[in-house]
């Protein structure tokens, strides 16, 4: 029986040098150490940091409590911050660790530069979203838009000038990018348009792959988190190609119920699943068939 685990199963360049990052300072760091919010989405992981004395500050709010503690490092989580939030930690007297993924940072920088220069900026992805956010924190407030969907885009008016620039949140769907893109370019009126394709590819490849494993095994194991969004996609994509896909939070979740010849099985994971989960369900797999 062949079990392949997908290159592109659980954490992405950006997330693993971020996790990477946290631990390697708990080893080498005295003082207290925090991130600003959980490094990822995974309760073990941050369990287990906690565990090693890292603890999460989830706003400036608790990072306004965290300056009665005791200063120590921060660590940025690939997310990244706005300009505002490096200033006020350093201002604090925090020691700065950016944990910023390139690609992100690349992003302040263009929205920085076109910022200056007089275009008024389109974010498009999810208000909400610390990303966005952060992104948000190195553009002119008065001068800069977060567009999520076709009525937001439709609705669009550039608050002054004719030049715009549009980038896009890391995750975001190309196809609806380029639609909502579209949608901005339409109106006549704005003079210069400069679209920067500011998504990264980590999330399609992951789900490119696991389609094509999912399409060569017998059993396909999507492990995630319940409320993974990007896991529950990976399931959806893998059930299509393969019936028996099941969906597992952990090893300990696994109840494979397949009696016939298994040749191959196959496993991928959601971005915030850390390589010790995967091996352990792969270790489980080969006990188990
Ligand atoms: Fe990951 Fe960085 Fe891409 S955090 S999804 S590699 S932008």
């Amino acid at each position: 029986m062949n079990i392949t685990v997908a290159k592109s199963a659980g954490f992405c360049f950006g997330v693993k040098r971020a996790v990477n990052k946290v631990y390697e300072q708990a080893d080498i760091k005295n003082g207290p150490i925090y991130t600003y919010g959980p490094i990822i989405h995974n309760e073990e992981v941050v369990k287990d940091l906690e565990e090693k004395g890292v603890k999460a500050l989830d706003s400036l709010e608790m990072l306004t409590d965290a300056q009665k503690q005791e200063k120590g490092t921060v660590i940025i989580r690939s997310h990244g911050v706005s300009k505002e939030v490096y200033e006020k930690l350093e201002r604090a007297g925090f020691e700065i660790e950016d944990a910023t993924c390139p690609f992100v940072l690349k992003i302040h920088q263009i929205v920085e530069e076109f910022s200056n220069d007089g275009f008024e900026i389109v974010i498009i992805g999810s208000s909400q979203h610390p990303e966005v956010e952060g992104i948000r924190g190195w553009c002119d407030p008065k001068h800069t838009t977060v567009i999520a969907d076709y009525e937001e885009a439709q609705n669009y008016k550039p608050k002054s000038g004719k030049k715009v620039c549009i980038v896009a949140q890391t995750t975001f769907n190309y196809k609806k990018f380029q639609e909502l893109v579209e949608i901005i370019q339409k109106k006549g009126y704005i003079r210069d348009i400069r679209v920067l394709n500011t998504i990264c590819n980590a999330t399609e490849e992951r789900q490119n792959e696991a389609a094509s494993l999912a399409e060569t095994s017998d059993i396909m194991i999507v492990i995630g988190g319940r409320s993974s969004s990007n896991t529950q996609k990976l399931y959806e994509i893998c059930k299509e190609e393969c019936a028996n896909t099941y969906y597992i939070q952990t090893a300990a979740d696994l109840k494979l119920s397949e009696t016939g010849h298994i040749d191959n099985v196959g496993i991928t994971a959601g971005a915030s699943t850390p390589k010790k989960i995967i091996e352990e369900v792969q270790k489980y797999v080969r006990t188990k068939l």
